[in-house]
């Protein structure tokens, strides 16, 4: 099934992907001078912006993205709140279509073969859908079964990682409305463990978990890659999580990618005046300086905030 194009070592190929949305429209003012492209202009010689829906603006959640994961590689997606990381996993695992670009994965096109890629994906994300009058184990073994593993086997999975995952035995066989955020969101971890995807897209998988259960969730990361062959997409906003666990890490910023490497290689792109910088430094630098740049340098008059 795979196409020439794509090495065997190729998990995930993203090539020159978009995605916009329709949101509600921003003032009469901005729309009625155009800017419907994040407010930006477009600049001379570039094609006219695609027009938005009635009353509606239309953003670029992700901007003209590509990059490629390797089998067998943890590769991370860092960004600000809105930079467009969730709204990539889910065009990664067909929950979206791109308006342009395209996205394979182990050499299928996900516009095309959406159900082949459902069977080699799982994602987590903070959202999780339950059915929430159900317990953990009913909802964990319901999902076994749409990806035929059995229901003992799924049961004893189930029981090992959640017990892993430090969630109490009675909570096991209770509703999932009575859990707590950080509870359910360890059932949506023992869901994606569950089954042995080969790719495994996980949105913030660890916002909300205890610094115990943080590492645990690390550590399946790593078995599974380890002992199962699995390729694994992480986004976080924990940048010691990123840097201990990630192969390579993109950074993402208003829906385009900034920078792209190893955690060390990341590090090297700045420079600290002899301190060893952190990925969070990296990241401040990457992603923060450039909008305080932009938006406050030119008003900026540092005798008056101090006075
Ligand atoms: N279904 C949607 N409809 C309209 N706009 C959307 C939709 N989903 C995302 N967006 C917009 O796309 C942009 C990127 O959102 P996205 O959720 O991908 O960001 P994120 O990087 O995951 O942020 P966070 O760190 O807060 O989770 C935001 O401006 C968001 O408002
Ligand atoms: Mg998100």
């Amino acid at each position: 099934m795979n196409t020439p194009r794509f090495a065997d070592q190729d998990a995930l190929v993203v090539q020159d992907v978009v995605k916009r949305f329709n949101v509600a429209s921003q003032p009469w003012w901005r729309q009625w001078f155009g800017h419907t492209t994040n407010g930006q202009e477009p600049a001379n010689g570039e094609p006219k912006p695609l027009k938005a829906r009635r009353g509606k603006e239309l953003i670029t959640a992700v901007d003209h993205v590509s990059f490629t994961v390797r089998r067998r590689e943890i590769f991370g997606v860092l960004g600000p709140n809105g930079s467009g990381k969730s709204t990539l996993i889910r065009l990664l695992s067909t929950l979206l279509l791109p308006d342009e670009g395209t996205v394979h994965v182990f050499g299928l096109d996900v516009a095309k073969h959406e159900m082949q890629v459902k069977r080699l994906i799982n994602r987590v994300s903070v959202e999780a859908a339950f059915f929430k009058k159900l317990s953990p184990k009913e909802n964990l073994l319901y999902g076994a079964r749409l990806y035929g593993v059995s229901g003992a086997e799924a049961d004893r999975k189930a029981r090992e990682i959640l017990k892993r995952l430090g969630l109490r035995e009675s909570s096991y066989t209770s509703p999932m409305e009575d859990m707590s955020r950080g509870m359910q969101q360890k059932v949506a971890i023992a869901r994606a463990f569950l089954t042995q995807p080969i790719l495994l897209l996980l949105d913030e998988p660890t916002t909300g978990l205890d610094p115990r259960s943080k590492l645990e969730v690390q550590s399946f990361v790593n078995e599974l890659r380890d002992v199962h062959d699995a390729t694994i997409l992480i986004t976080t906003h924990d940048m010691n999580e990123a840097d201990a666990l990630c192969d390579r890490i993109a950074i993402l910023d208003d829906g385009k990618i900034v920078a792209m490497d190893t955690p060390e290689g990341l590090k090297q792109l700045i420079n600290r005046n002899g301190h060893a910088p952190t990925l969070e430094d990296v990241f401040m630098e990457l992603t923060g300086k450039e909008l305080i740049e932009k938006d406050d340098l030119e008003d900026f008059e540092p005798e008056k905030v101090l006075t």
